[in-house]
């Protein structure tokens, strides 16, 4: 079974899409690295090696489809932000648009009848539900804590703990 040509465009655009969002982590890891929020940083940084790893699985599923993997320029990211908590903002409504942009392609591929596609994209869905929420958790963290420096370290501290779970996991 062939991936239809508008199957295989939205999927090439999602390779580009978990390429921009590693890219727009990385940015965010660059702003913290200049702050001493470094656990921060590291969890960013986590964040950009996983959409890596989405972006992969992209790819991979367009060659075992017999599909033409077309690759697209990343826009550059910001790497500038007030504070955490506008950083968080901002990966929060990264991770909202990327959600929303699995569940279009869910939609296309349910009416084209591309049961293969529902399959590899069934792990996509249940991912972003734990990348919103991980994300969402943080940003509550940092909205309750405010400009409270000492706190705003034990939250840095705590991002530091999870991104070293993440990465070994
Ligand atoms: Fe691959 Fe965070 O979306």
């Amino acid at each position: 079974m062939k991936l239809s040509n508008k199957l295989e465009k939205v999927l090439n655009d999602q390779i580009n899409l978990e390429f921009s969002s590693a890219y727009a982590y990385l940015g965010m890891a660059a702003y913290f690295d200049r702050t001493p929020f470094t656990g921060f940083g590291k969890w960013m940084q986590v964040q950009s090696s996983e959409e890596l790893g989405h972006a992969n699985r992209f790819f991979k599923y367009i060659v075992e489809r017999g599909g033409k993997v077309t690759l697209q320029a990343i826009p550059e990211p910001k790497c500038d932000f007030k504070s955490p908590l506008e950083a968080f903002k901002a990966s929060l409504g990264h991770e909202q648009k990327v959600s929303a942009s699995i569940c279009a392609i869910y939609e296309l591929a349910t009416a084209e009848k591309d049961y293969p596609t529902l399959s590899f994209l069934k792990w996509f869905l249940d991912e972003q539900v734990e990348e919103e929420r991980n994300v969402g958790d943080m940003l509550a963290k940092l909205e309750l804590v405010g400009d409270n420096t000492s706190s705003l370290y034990q939250v840095d501290r705590h991002a530091a703990m999870r991104a070293a779970e993440n990465a070994k996991s």
